[in-house]
């Protein structure tokens, strides 16, 4: 396990922290196996109900990696990301989050897959995809229309500017905007409130409720990761990757 991911088990609930903070928390392909590991045994263990995923109260993910994007791109349907991917959408218990600072790309389209999401006012969340020339994942481009209604997912994925948790929590990606200095505790006390519930009651609604998704989720998750890996190679892409490493706006202009 890497050491920007750590976990621990207090009160049935497991702990996901994100502690990557020089890099703001970006996910690197270490990361992403670390976080569907945790997730796959929090499913399987008896003595865990819920799983808590937070990072610092200012930050929460900086999104993948963009220095993997350009040198370490997912291959093939066993890549780290695939996993998380697939652990965090087909996760039977519940997922409660915490974010503040940033949380762009995967780290706003994994609060999609969460059941209770609480974000700190100055959480700034963004779905940059069509900037950095590439598709939305993790079956954002159903799941966003399907929460906030199509015009408003289509400024979130189509224009891919950054928006605040108050417009988030009117899109439905938030549960509740709490105060930053407060955000954590009051995950964590959800997460222990829920985790104190009848464990199958829990399951079994969280499972009625995702039913009829899960497979539109799963079949979209498919389709934008086919077309995530073709545009990852795009001479676009590696632009707008390159010019962030660079600290240099991208040059779209020959494309
Ligand atoms: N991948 C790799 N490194 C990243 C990163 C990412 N996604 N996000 C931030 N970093 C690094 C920066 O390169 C910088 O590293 P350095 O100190 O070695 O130069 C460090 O983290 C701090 O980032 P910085 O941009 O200086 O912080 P900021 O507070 O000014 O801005 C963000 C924060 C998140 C708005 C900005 O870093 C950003 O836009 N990151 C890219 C987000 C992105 O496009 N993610 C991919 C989505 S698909």
């Amino acid at each position: 396990m890497t050491q920007h991911i750590r976990t621990e088990t207090f009160n049935r609930v497991r702990r996901i922290l994100i502690d990557r903070p020089d890099k703001k928390n970006a996910l690197t392909v270490g990361m992403y196996q670390s976080m569907a590991d945790a997730l796959v045994e929090a499913d399987a263990d008896p003595g865990v109900r819920v799983v808590l995923v937070h990072g610092r109260p200012d930050c929460f993910c900086a999104g993948n990696d963009l220095d993997d994007f350009l040198n370490n791109p997912p291959q093939d349907d066993d890549a780290p990301v695939v996993r998380f991917l697939n652990a965090i959408s087909g996760a039977v218990k519940p997922i409660v989050a915490a974010t503040g600072g940033p949380a762009v790309g995967i780290g706003t389209t994994m609060l999609l897959h969460c059941d209770l999401v609480y974000a700190a006012p100055d959480t700034k969340l963004q779905l940059p995809f069509t900037l950095l020339g590439l598709v939305p994942e993790a079956a954002s481009s159903y799941l966003l229309p399907a929460l906030a209604g199509y015009q408003r997912a289509a400024e979130l994925l189509l224009l891919g500017k950054p928006f605040t948790a108050a417009k988030a929590l009117e899109a439905g990606i938030v549960t509740e905007v709490i105060p930053e200095a407060d955000v954590i505790d009051y995950a964590v006390e959800a997460a222990t409130t829920l985790a104190a519930l009848p464990a199958a009651s829990v399951q079994m609604t969280k499972a009625l409720m995702k039913k009829h998704a899960r497979p539109l989720v799963a079949e979209q998750m498919h389709e934008e990761l086919a077309l995530f890996r073709t545009r990852l190679a795009s001479p676009e892409a590696r632009e707008a990757f390159s010019a962030f490493l660079e600290k240099r706006p991208p040059d779209f202009s020959k494309f």
